[in-house]
């Protein structure tokens, strides 16, 4: 996604805003268009020439109060655009599309290999993941970070799920698909086609990895687990499997390309780690810099009034957790990247009941490659255009040519 730095007075035509048009995103200015949302318009419904429109709330307040009010706008229809009006095969099965009082005996179960003990102990694996991603940009020719970072996450995720390494670019493929149906790296023919084969080889994946009856990782403790006195069922092991790939390989690495770019921008050119930078600020900043996450969706489930606006039970509400990091009601000098701005209350993990259950992985995955990186390297320059991702649910970036220079001294020199 292309980050751009709105003047406070710069304002759009809210007539030309679509926010569900995924180029506004790579060739747009879906900062601009927040600002001018969250300033004129907080309560706004979007128009689409194609496919139903939908409430949109952009002020961190308002972000926050959907995210959180679970009994007025539920998880149980799709939290994505593409979801609007489709029956969600997820609802009540799926973690993420299931409201509480369901929702907590799932995440409670599911989440625990993903809590920060556990996490913890596979500290030094990710360690040495995060070396060998970025041990190719040292010969000083030119280095894709994107796809580095990007196979990095999948190694991670083919650790905690176990499947084979030589299965990780199949399965990032497939979740880029689901999210960025038609970014040309991905599509598989129509966005709707795309997402019917991507879901669908996704879920077959699991289900062949199933059949081997995993004795050990997140799959073994998912056929475990035990919910309401029973034993997830067969499509609700798969419907996790899937979120749970794709959220792991979405994200992170889109979090650290998106402020690899704003360190060379601030360096005039030449990127560096600021020193005496504290890294778990770093960390939260990059987070709230980069929001990869751009927005989630939820359904009214009652009449409910916003700002004097009338929202209709029924109706799909898009919550943009992209556009609450940048607003000015919360943060001082939004459009700066500060790496040591403290405090810092991002809801780039969202907020309330669904706030993401892979953070403590996606700090710990940071925290290491930021690093390790900065161990190794004294800066870096862009060798060539960033490349954004095509899509509206995800904020990222699919090429990133970098060149490194070693730090004297340091592991490379
Ligand atoms: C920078 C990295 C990440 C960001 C920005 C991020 C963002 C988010 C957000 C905003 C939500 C809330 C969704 C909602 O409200 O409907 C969420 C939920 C979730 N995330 Fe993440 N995520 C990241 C990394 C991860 C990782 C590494 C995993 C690993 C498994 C993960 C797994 C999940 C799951 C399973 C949920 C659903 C939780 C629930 O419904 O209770 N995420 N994430």
């Amino acid at each position: 996604m292309r980050i751009t730095t709105p003047a406070p007075a710069d304002r759009i035509d809210l007539d030309d805003v679509d926010l569900a048009d995924p180029m506004l995103y790579t060739r747009g200015d879906a900062h601009l268009a927040w600002q001018t949302l969250r300033a004129e318009r907080p309560v706004f419904w979007q128009r689409r020439r194609t496919g139903p429109g939908f409430w949109a709330v952009t002020r961190y307040a308002d972000v926050r109060r959907v995210l959180r009010d679970h009994e007025t706008f539920g998880s149980e229809h799709g939290t994505s655009i593409t979801m609007i009006g489709v029956p969600d095969p997820g609802a009540g099965r799926m973690m993420q599309s299931t409201d509480p009082p369901r929702h907590r005996g799932l995440r409670g179960e599911i989440g625990r290999p993903l809590a920060p003990r556990a996490v913890g102990d596979r500290a030094e694996t990710i360690r040495s993941l995060v070396r060998r991603c970025i041990e190719p940009a040292r010969d000083g020719g030119v280095w894709d970070a994107a796809a580095a970072f990007t196979r990095m996450t999948g190694q991670i995720a083919a650790r905690f799920m176990e499947f084979p390494d030589d299965d990780v670019d199949r399965l990032l493929s497939l979740s880029y698909a689901t999210q960025a149906p038609l970014d040309p790296h991905y599509r598989l023919g129509s966005q709707q086609l795309t997402l019917r084969l991507a879901h669908h080889e996704i879920m077959s994946y699991f289900a062949e990895r199933l059949r081997a009856r995993p004795r050990s990782g997140l799959l073994a403790h998912l056929t475990g687990i035990e919910i309401d006195g029973r034993r997830l069922t067969h499509e609700e092991l798969l419907l996790n499997c899937h979120s749970l790939i794709v959220a792991f390989v979405m994200t992170t690495a889109q979090t650290a390309s998106t402020t690899m770019i704003a360190l060379a921008g601030q360096g005039g050119g030449e990127g560096r780690w600021p020193p005496g930078t504290p890294m778990q600020e770093a960390v939260e900043e990059a987070l709230r810099w980069a929001s990869p996450a751009t927005h989630f969706v939820r359904q009214a489930r009652r009449d409910v009034e916003l700002h004097g606006v009338k929202i209709k039970a029924g109706e799909p509400v898009t919550a943009w957790l992209a556009s609450a990091n940048r607003d000015p009601a919360v943060f001082a000098r939004p459009y700066a990247l500060d790496l040591g701005r403290s405090p810092n209350r991002h809801v780039a993990f969202g907020s309330g009941p669904h706030r993401c259950v892979g953070a403590p992985l996606a700090r710990l995955v940071l925290a290491t490659l930021f690093e390790e990186l900065f161990a190794h390297i004294e800066s870096f320059e862009l060798a060539g255009d960033p490349e954004h991702l095509v899509s509206n649910e995800i904020g990222g970036i699919v090429g990133l040519p970098l060149r490194v220079r070693p730090r004297p001294g340091g592991p490379w020199a």
